[in-house]
């Protein structure tokens, strides 16, 4: 117990820490694929004012209720309301399905990250060679399993301060880099500033309701929220750190990193395509198929392009061990398992559950679910379904049966709450209102019953 209970190294370790699973493949690569299908400025706006009012909001009463109780998310339930104890398990479900299919996309990353520091460079900006890549039946398994497998021995020998220590120099290293890319695009490349006016000027004519669906859903996935993680980071937490103010960094951190990734790729997808907006409806791939024919041009752009992958995936793995820690801490505390056997156990799980994923881009690329591909059906049933569920729940826990008042409290340990009255507002009646529609629109939808 000792060893899982013990406190961050202060103020900045638990930013650190938190910052280190919140910043990922998230904020790298799945933000800016959204943002360019769902509509450029509108998607980035409708974004910013959930990360700033729901984010924030329930990025606090997590750390909060994790602090207060001292317990990861199925004790917290447990502890803080008995008939609320189903929301951890539900809690538990989420990283489980999360964590194989995040890994696959890990296992892309160190692909291509091996791909450029081999010298593989221009072959990769081939247009045809990432269809291909993903297209293969054994190659992708084979680096999903290495990602999966580097993430289990790294939390096998416990974890905290690697992480806070690679986080310390990998965050600015990545921000500087991405800032490079973007302004070298911007600045270089034919048709990118059309594409900055795409990302920057909200068009109102592309907003719909999924246009919020999908920024709640990325909003739960890229702050590492409605899954337990943050109680389970609260519990680690010292009452002297301001959870307001902690709050608020990781959020602008995390958010800042996101926008500076749609500003790298969303132009040179423009310049590219010379403007042709069925390139921006690619989906997962946008990554990986606009950026390497970035470095391709770019003077030093395989050294650049190394050193960028490199960070990729350091940002992924600090963000899969987050995954796989809480999981394992679930077996450890709930089926008294050993940490030897639960990582065993999350290892081969994640193993088995990750195949699909791979498999839906090559030998099963027939087999659809709800007419979705496998890896974005889990996708969509973790961000689009279970996570506002539990997020549902959390705002009626603290809004109505414990109150905000307790939330309040335990912040206000630490000093005054400045946003209080937000948070009161949010919690209580904005947030569950716009959940709620949220969900029942994604998923009648999906269900085909809606059509938005
Ligand atoms: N927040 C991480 C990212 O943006 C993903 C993640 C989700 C990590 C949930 C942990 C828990 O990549």
């Amino acid at each position: 117990m000792s060893e899982k209970r013990s406190s961050f190294t202060g103020k900045i370790g638990f930013v650190l820490a938190a910052a280190g699973s919140a910043v990922g493949l998230g904020n790298i690569w799945r933000f800016p694929y959204l943002a360019a299908k769902y509509g450029g400025g509108i998607f980035l706006l409708v974004y910013l004012i959930l990360a700033v009012t729901f984010g924030f909001s329930l990025m606090v009463a997590e750390i909060a209720i994790g602090r207060k109780t001292g317990q990861s998310a199925i004790g917290a339930f447990k502890s803080l309301d008995k008939r609320f104890s189903f929301i951890g398990v539900i809690c538990a479900v989420i990283p489980i399905m999360i964590l194989p299919y995040y890994s696959v996309i890990g296992g892309w990353v160190m692909k291509y990250m091996v791909g450029f520091v081999t010298g593989n460079a221009a072959n990769m900006a081939n247009d045809a060679y990432f269809g291909s890549y993903i297209g293969k039946t054994f190659e992708p398994v084979v680096w999903f399993a290495l990602f999966i497998g580097i993430t289990a021995l790294i939390v096998l020998f416990g974890v905290q301060k690697g992480v806070e220590t690679v986080s310390k120099f990998m965050m600015p290293v990545l921000v500087v880099l991405t800032v490079f890319i973007a302004v070298y695009t911007i600045c270089t490349m034919d048709g990118a500033m059309d594409g900055v006016i795409y990302y920057l000027k909200p068009d109102f004519s592309h907003f719909s309701i999924m246009t919020v669906v999908a920024a709640m859903g990325q909003l739960f996935y890229s702050m590492s929220l409605a899954m337990g993680i943050m109680i389970t980071f609260g519990s680690y937490t010292k009452k002297d750190i301001s959870i307001e103010a902690s709050t608020r960094q990781i959020e602008w951190f995390d958010t800042g990193v996101a926008f500076l990734a749609g500003l790298m790729i969303i132009p040179a997808v423009f310049s590219f395509s010379g403007g042709d907006h069925a390139a921006l409806k690619q989906g997962p791939g946008l990554m990986f198929v606009t950026l390497p024919k970035v470095f391709d041009k770019m003077p030093g752009g395989s050294f650049i392009g190394a050193l960028f992958f490199v960070m990729v995936l350091l940002a992924a793995l600090t963000s899969s061990i987050s995954l796989m820690e809480t999981i394992v801490s679930f077996l450890m505390d709930n089926l008294k398992l050993g940490r030897k056997r639960s990582c065993f156990a999350v290892l081969v799980f994640s193993l088995l559950l990750g195949l699909p994923s791979c498999f839906g881009y090559s030998i099963w690329s027939e087999v659809t679910v709800l007419g979705m591909q496998l890896l974005d059906f889990f996708d969509f049933a973790s961000n689009s379904v279970l996570m506002p569920i539990v997020a549902f729940v959390t705002c009626i826990l603290v809004g109505y049966i414990l109150k905000p008042k307790a939330v309040i409290e335990e912040v206000e340990i630490s000093g005054p709450f400045k946003s209080k009255r937000l948070f009161y507002v949010m919690i209580r009646y904005v947030a569950p209102v716009c959940i709620l529609a949220i969900l029942l629109s994604s998923v009648l939808n999906a269900f085909g019953i809606i059509k938005i």
